[in-house]
């Protein structure tokens, strides 16, 4: 049976509840943990702008070490290779590193080893990527969110004077997801020294490969109450193949070891070769990142010429006001146009978030959304 011919008689093509059922899970910043969307929106009608993927696939060299590693599938996996190259990527020691089945899997543990015991707050900007604070939250931890700046900048200032008693952790994007707002790396690194050395700051970085600024991973060596975040799933197109990491002081990467047998993270055999020749595909990257450049400009030039509020992204992801749209047009976008994009609430706001496509994908999605102005 064919995947659309699966997915009609299963009822997922066309059914309301199917529809209604996305719908919901729109509304918060959630990105792909969910059965049935991802089945839905790897229809080949579909245009996916909804989970921050690379629209290139897979880096070539990271595609021909998965197919090349197919047959030593029936071996476990010794993933210290990997560690070391990262690490001296970043001229530290393998003991600064810990890989992840997706950076998704370290942001659950900076979580888990932080409030494994219910107990305590994590001050996080909202809205703001949500594994971390979702794992928090689950373990019952207290929320305090702060809000972006009127220019949808992660507020440091408001961040650190949320701070309580109880808080054990602060948790930020830079650049942000959903809005791709970035902090200049001198705000940003002060902001990091500044954070009182018993509470942890998880600095999520998914997003700084797209532009050239500095990591604050150097501060790692001195700092321990630091821990900083690293996809392969944006620039090296592998969010399939789930491979992330955390870069920390080696006590602090000692710290998340005692949730996690070290060695035991969920990655496999042919996600390890494709990190290790992912690493060496730059030609790949520069052409992602200057495709993403032009993309983003067709979607910009639109915004503007019909002066919808919206933000200069430094990610391959931006939002927009919906306030000059049709209220539906998120889900008439998936439903009708088969264009698949997110709605964020922003304290009461709504925002479209659109991931950045290929520059042909942004030209059909503005056009889409033309007919939803009001
Ligand atoms: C800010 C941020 N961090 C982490 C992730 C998770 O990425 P991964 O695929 O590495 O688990 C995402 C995914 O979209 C993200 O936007």
């Amino acid at each position: 049976m064919h995947r659309r011919d699966w997915l009609k008689s299963s009822g997922l093509i066309l059914g309301a509840g199917f529809w209604s059922e996305i719908m919901a899970s729109q509304t918060a910043c959630h990105d792909f943990h969910h059965t049935s969307e991802i089945e839905i929106s790897y229809e080949k009608e579909i245009l996916r702008l909804s989970s921050n993927e690379n629209p290139y696939g897979v880096a070539p060299k990271a595609k021909k070490a998965i197919i090349d590693a197919m047959s030593l599938a029936n071996r476990y996996v010794n993933t210290d290779q990997l560690t070391s190259k990262i690490a001296s990527k970043w001229k530290l020691g393998p003991e600064n590193i810990i890989l992840g089945a997706g950076s998704t899997e370290i942001l659950s543990l900076c979580a888990i080893s932080h409030f494994h015991d219910g107990k305590g707050s994590l001050v996080t900007p909202r809205p703001t990527f949500f594994i971390l604070p979702a794992v928090a939250e689950k373990l019952g931890a207290e929320m305090i969110n702060v809000r972006l700046t009127s220019d949808k900048l992660v507020d440091v200032e408001n961040l650190m004077m949320a701070i309580k008693p109880s808080t054990k952790m602060i948790y930020l994007c830079n650049p942000n997801n959903p809005t791709g707002t970035k902090l200049n790396h001198s705000v940003i690194k002060s902001f990091a020294e500044a954070v009182p050395k018993n509470i942890m700051l998880v600095v999520d970085e998914v997003y700084l490969d797209f532009v050239e600024d500095p990591s604050l991973i150097p501060l790692v060596e001195n700092q321990k109450n630091l821990i900083i975040i690293k996809s392969f799933s944006k620039i090296y197109g592998l969010a399939g193949m789930r491979l992330g990491y955390g870069v920390a002081h080696a006590d602090t990467i000692k710290g998340l070891y005692k949730f996690l047998e070290k060695g035991v993270n969920g990655i496999t055999q042919l996600t390890y070769h494709a990190g290790l020749a992912a690493l060496d595909d730059h030609d790949f990257v520069k052409m992602y990142l200057s495709k993403n450049h032009e993309a983003k400009e067709v979607l910009y030039n639109y915004l503007k010429q019909k002066n919808v509020e919206h933000y200069y992204s430094y990610a391959n992801c931006s939002v927009f006001s919906l306030d000059k749209f049709d209220k539906a047009m998120v889900s008439k976008l998936l439903s009708d146009d088969k264009i698949f994009v997110r709605q964020i609430d922003d304290w009461g706001n709504q925002y479209c978030r659109v991931s950045i496509g290929k520059p042909e994908d942004m030209g059909l999605f503005v056009n889409t959304i033309q007919k939803y102005l009001i």
